[in-house]
């Protein structure tokens, strides 16, 4: 107990020193009414930040007065507007940003698109940068870029998946040049930070083992041969590929948030990691030492904000279990597990006992070694169940108009055509990218519309790579 209230108070001094978020997402079916979370973050918690997903004005405003630093989301569909209209984006701003100023909700930040760069969609691609300069401009001319900037996230997919230490990070070519180059001047111009949804859960392979990612391996750690630098964690380690990618490109000096990290309390058997000890080791030790003044390797002595994803589960997301189970929090705000951020010690403590029997019957314990027992750790990128037809065509068009990566084989008379259907297509094309990139799963990301497994597609004559 004595050491509970302890770890609390370091972590009530590090929030201080740096700032923690939540991301509050809200794909569920029974959540908490807004005001209700707004007075709970606000009184219960040591957040002082929170993410929202979308620019729903009714939660938004639940935050007023609550002195919670506000972050809102611009969704992907408005982007491409906003970068065609001046007009739209000026008007946008009037009647969707300064009412909340007015009425006391503390919006710091907005988000333009979400993992844009990992959309697959070349239209919002290109509308990025103009979308978030047309805003920034909108700002200035309603007086409030004194306390709103603009940025926008990213899945680790914006670096070249062939990157293999820290320090021979870079951004994915093709990228680079178009989009990356113009929003990085575009944050240093405004003083805007670099945000990353950076997830060691979804880097774990036999190098960088679950010890590493969950920050439990002391002093000995994996040295970048490249830099000389040792790295203790994972996270570390992903934070510092971005920064080489930024230094590479003369923009280090632009700072770094990590706009989201997690870890799924439960999942489905073949996924490595899942589990409530792990999540809440992970996101305790991930707050502490971003909060702590160490920094990283390549950026020591400093502090990094940090958002934890995600607040609740969010059990209407499609893919994979782990996807519904990142919550810290059930419906009732009962802690799922320690994560360290409640203020009052009354709260701490594990409440598995809380967990319905029907939710606990639907969560399969994790097997770690399931993977590789069962495919000799070979995995495939295929469409989640649920996928939209759309985005799955937006996909194929994506991987099959990349240089490099041969389609032909679900072109007519190819070994893949048959069956011609667009989930049997978009499979094959998916996969190719997924492999071709180096089998990361951010590379099977897709909007959300891909997930990793471990059953081998291939059929017939259409061999899955
Ligand atoms: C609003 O959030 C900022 C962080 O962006 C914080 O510094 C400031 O104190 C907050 N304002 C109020 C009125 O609480
Ligand atoms: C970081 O802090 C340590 C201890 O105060 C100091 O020795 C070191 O020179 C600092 N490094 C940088 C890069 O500022």
């Amino acid at each position: 107990m004595l050491g509970s209230i302890f770890s609390i108070l370091l972590l009530i001094a590090a929030a201080d020193a740096a700032g923690i978020g939540v991301t509050y997402g809200r794909r569920a079916t029974s959540l908490p009414p807004p005001v209700d979370v707004a007075r709970f973050l606000a009184r219960g918690t040591i957040v002082d930040r929170v993410r929202l997903l979308n620019a729903d004005p009714l939660a938004l405003r639940a935050f007023a007065g609550t002195g919670l630093a506000v972050d809102m989301t611009v969704p992907n569909a408005l982007v491409p507007r906003l970068a065609e209209s001046v007009a739209f984006t000026r008007q946008w701003v009037r009647t969707r940003v300064a009412p909340l100023a007015a009425a006391g909700t503390n919006v710091s930040r907005i988000l333009v698109g979400r993992e844009v760069i990992s959309q697959a969609n070349r239209p919002l691609l290109l509308a990025l940068v103009p979308a978030m300069q047309n805003l920034h401009a909108a700002l200035v001319g309603a007086s409030l870029d004194g306390q709103i900037q603009v940025s926008t996230a990213h899945s680790l997919g914006v670096l070249d998946a062939l990157t293999t230490s820290p320090s021979a990070g870079r951004f994915r070519e093709g990228y680079d040049a178009a989009v990356i180059k113009p929003l990085l001047a575009f944050l240093r111009a405004t003083g805007a930070p670099f945000m990353v949804n950076a997830y060691p859960f979804y880097g774990l392979t036999d190098d960088t083992p679950l010890d590493f990612a969950l920050f439990r391996v002391g002093a000995t750690g994996v040295m970048d041969t490249g830099s000389g630098l040792l790295y203790t964690n994972a996270l570390d380690a992903q934070l510092d590929a971005v920064h080489s990618a930024m230094d590479r490109m003369g923009f280090g000096d632009v700072d770094v948030v990590v706009a989201e990290t997690g870890w799924p309390w439960a999942g489905e058997d073949w996924e490595t990691g899942v589990g409530a000890d792990h999540a809440g080791d992970y996101n305790r030790n991930a707050i502490r030492h971003l909060g702590s003044g160490v920094g990283t390797p390549l950026r020591p002595n400093r502090t990094f904000e940090v958002s934890i994803f995600s607040l609740f589960d969010e059990d209407l997301k499609p893919g994979p279990l782990s996807q519904r189970h990142f919550g810290l929090f059930h419906a009732d705000m009962t802690p799922v597990y320690d994560a360290g951020i409640l203020t009052a010690p009354e709260y701490v403590g594990p409440v598995s006992s809380k967990v319905t029997p029907a939710a606990a019957a639907a969560v399969p314990a994790p097997a770690p070694d399931a993977r590789a027992a069962d495919s000799g750790g070979r995995r495939w990128c295929v469409p989640a169940p649920a996928a939209d037809a759309a985005v799955l065509q937006e996909n194929i068009d994506f991987v099959c108009g990349q240089g490099g990566i041969d389609c032909s084989a679900i072109r007519l008379g190819g070994s893949c055509y048959e069956p011609d259907t667009l989930q049997a297509h978009a499979a094959y094309a998916m996969n190719l990218y997924f492999r071709s990139n180096g089998d990361h799963e951010f590379d099977c990301e897709f909007g959300h519309t891909g997930v990793v497994t471990t059953a081998d597609p291939s059929f017939g004559g259409c061999n899955f790579t």
